[in-house]
């Protein structure tokens, strides 16, 4: 069974449809990709799937179970809030902005969740907490600010937070793009740890050569839909389409894929 199965998604903000039918399933551990020009609606496809934003058709199951929806009656009707909460704490979510919160140190970032919605003891909480700083290579930073931080280091944190709920997949959008060009690698470096672990990951990104090495599958989105779905090597190089050749064109160079990259 899936671990994320999406059937059908619509999404539209006023008369603009933003997202037209999309459907595709991970399976556990496997590492999927979702590449695409600007205003495609990749961040919409990620927020619909926990609910952040609220789908306009289609169906999002985690684990095999229905998310979002429950049926009273037989009809259906949108979970509640508290519900929701619940429930998203089984989908790790890693935004571009970090979205940390300022007025706590990493250590209690991280350790704030597990407290709060698995009402785990402090103590517990906290050694999780330093735990999941050390994987992500931030032990000593404890007690630092998220200002006191580089974005790199927030980043990771914000990753450790995600890690320390033991969440059944995680969801990354574009999780180096705010970040300075040297602060990227260390990022990615965690991401692939987390990837050889066998965490299930779903990946925003415009990194494509991180895509083409650690994905098991890339989907191509263009206008709100799904256009290639398929190992890198398939995507990106076999059958190219012109939207997609042009979109590795306009990627920086030191960013593009290497070898049988389209012309
Ligand atoms: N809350 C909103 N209200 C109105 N329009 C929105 C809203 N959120 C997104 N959109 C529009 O939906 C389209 C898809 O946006 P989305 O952020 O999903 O694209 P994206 O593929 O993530 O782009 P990018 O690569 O720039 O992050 C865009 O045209 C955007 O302007
Ligand atoms: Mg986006």
């Amino acid at each position: 069974m899936p671990i994320l199965s999406v059937r059908g998604l619509q999404k539209s903000f006023g008369n603009f449809n933003v997202v037209r039918d999309v459907s595709f399933e991970v399976e556990r551990g496997q590492k999927v990709a979702i590449i695409g020009p600007s205003g495609s609606g990749k961040t919409t496809v990620l927020r619909c799937i926990n609910f952040l934003e609220r789908p306009n058709g289609g169906v999002i199951e985690i684990d095999g179970e229905r998310f979002g929806v429950r049926m009273t009656g037989g009809s259906e009707r949108f979970e509640s809030d508290a519900s929701l909460a619940k429930k998203r704490a089984d989908i790790g979510f890693v935004f571009q902005r970090f979205n940390l919160f300022s007025h706590l140190t990493a250590l209690d970032n991280v350790a704030l969740a597990p407290r709060l919605v698995r009402k785990m003891p402090r103590e517990q909480a906290l050694e999780i907490g330093r735990r999941m700083l050390a994987r992500v290579g931030l032990s000593g930073k404890e007690n630092n600010y998220p200002d006191a931080l580089s974005g790199g280091q927030q980043q990771r944190v914000a990753i450790a937070r995600v890690l320390a709920m033991q969440p059944k997949l995680i969801l990354f959008d574009e999780p180096t793009s705010a970040l300075d060009p040297e602060l990227v690698g260390e990022v990615l470096a965690v991401m692939r740890d987390l990837a050889n672990e066998g965490m299930t990951m779903l990946v925003v990104t415009h990194e494509i050569r991180f895509a083409a090495e650690v994905a098991d599958r890339i989907i191509f989105m263009d206008g709100g839909q799904i256009v290639a779905d398929g190992p890198p090597r398939q995507v990106l190089y076999d059958q190219p389409t012109d939207r997609m050749k042009q979109f590795l064109r306009s990627l920086s160079s030191d960013n593009a894929p290497t070898a049988g990259a389209p012309s």
